[in-house]
């Protein structure tokens, strides 16, 4: 159904500024592409169309999370430990349970419906080692309707025995999910996902980064997370010079790798990161909830790095990119005041991008999503923004970048009224 929007729309810019239209009007043909965004009524214009008037609402962008874990998901927001044992007492028992294939199902599905839930039109998703998990969430992000790079982890070393694979197993179950499931629909995509350098031997990643290369398909794993972590890359590759170098000697870094965290980095490894133009998938909130540490932020955008936002659910407590964007500036901002005075935290309007056509950008997806303009597709998330604000949209405070920085800070799944994916309605609050 082609239709016409009326609405406050607020989309980022590529310079990170906001671009704001108040009221704006937007067309979406029946092909679920934005035609036309503009301030002018396109009311006229566009005859047959039908007419939306969400004058009292706001439309912003799908959200984009490039990082996140389905099956941790049934524990967010519990665990009192730092990476390792948290990945012995929580991760890996729970991941077990996801060769039950009704559990890997049933978590699937109430994970792609809250994502949709609080905005998230874009998700980068780990699943377990288990094939036919990765194969049922991929089902069921195709009838959530979302858009979606997911991959079955591999791990065939220091795991426990129910999580360690035969490697060439593991490599053969990635091929053959990547073949099917890599592109369908423009919508789903294969990730290769070692699951870091601390399970993985040498062969395992140097072969799924042929695999990845070959038929270009994205790799993500986690990378410099939390000092215990990195002791033990240490210890397991002695003969390389950092835990970035043991990635980009196994062949794993390039423009469609996206590594988690990365919070430890020394310079040279940075280096390595901006030169092979290797993402990184921020996670704020995990973070701080596990103890890892704070990344420096606006250092690594002033290098030039190519960064997104991520929840890290289940390091990460909740699956909403609103808190993720709050994380993102109050973590950057701790940065300033306890690290190094000289770093400025970033503004909401660089969190919001980072959340949106940053994420697309990064992930190669910015001629389809990200950010609200002709020709892309017409994935948005209607906001009732005022319910955000105090004095209900009446006081004194309306100034697009206080409404976004309000969203930010006050705003979550319940201020989200509906969610698009291709002009598709996904998600209807009463
Ligand atoms: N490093 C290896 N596996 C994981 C994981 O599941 N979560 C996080 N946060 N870090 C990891
Ligand atoms: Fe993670």
């Amino acid at each position: 159904m082609s239709t016409v929007y009326k609405s406050l729309i607020i989309s980022p810019n590529p310079d990170k500024s906001i671009k704001t239209y108040n009221p704006g009007y937007m067309a979406i043909s029946d092909n679920g592409k934005i035609e036309e965004i503009r301030e002018e009524n396109l009311h006229n214009k566009y005859k047959g169309y039908e007419f939306v008037d969400l004058s009292n609402y706001l439309i912003i962008p799908g959200l984009i999370d490039i990082h996140n874990h389905l099956p941790q998901y049934a524990f967010a927001g519990i665990g009192d430990k730092e990476l390792l044992p948290w990945l012995e007492n929580y991760t890996f028992p729970r991941e077990k349970t996801f060769e039950n294939k009704e559990i890997a199902r049933e978590s699937a599905k109430i994970f792609f419906s809250d994502l949709l839930k609080n905005g998230t039109t874009t998700s980068v998703t780990y699943v377990t080692i288990h094939k036919n998990a990765a194969d049922i969430a991929f089902q069921e992000a195709e009838k959530a309707g979302i858009r979606a790079v997911i991959g079955k982890v591999n791990m065939d070393q220091n795991s426990p025995e129910f999580l360690t694979e035969n490697t060439e197993k593991s490599i053969n179950e990635t091929k053959e999910l990547a073949e099917k499931w890599h592109g369908k629909e423009n919508r789903l995509f294969y990730v290769v996902t070692p699951r870091f350098a601390v399970s993985c031997s040498l062969d395992l990643m140097q072969e799924l980064g042929k695999i990845a290369q070959k038929s270009d398909y994205f790799i993500q794993s986690h990378l410099s997370e939390n000092r215990g972590e990195i002791d033990f890359v240490k210890k397991l590759f002695p003969e390389s010079q950092s835990y970035t170098d043991v990635y980009e000697k196994a062949g794993l870094l390039g423009p469609k790798t996206i590594m988690a965290h990365c919070i430890h980095c020394n310079e040279e490894e940075t280096e390595i990161l901006a030169k092979t133009r290797t993402i990184i998938a921020h996670c704020p909130t995990s973070n701080r909830f596990l103890k890892s540490g704070i990344m420096p932020l606006r250092k690594y955008l002033e290098k030039g790095l190519r960064i997104g936002l991520g929840t890290d659910v289940a390091g990460g407590y909740s699956l909403s990119m609103f808190n993720e964007m709050k994380e993102a500036i109050e973590n950057s901002k701790y940065y300033q005041v306890f690290v190094d005075k000289k770093t400025e935290p970033i503004t909401p309007a660089e969190a919001f991008y980072l959340a949106t056509l940053g994420g697309a950008e990064v992930l190669g997806f910015e001629n389809e999503t990200g950010s609200l303009e002709k020709g892309k597709n017409a994935d948005l998330v209607v906001v009732d923004y005022k319910k955000t604000d105090p004095e209900n949209g009446e006081g004194l405070y309306n100034e697009p970048e206080q409404i976004l920085s309000r969203l930010i800070y006050r705003g979550g799944e319940q201020s989200i009224k509906e969610v698009y994916i291709k002009g598709q309605k996904v998600v209807k609050f009463a």
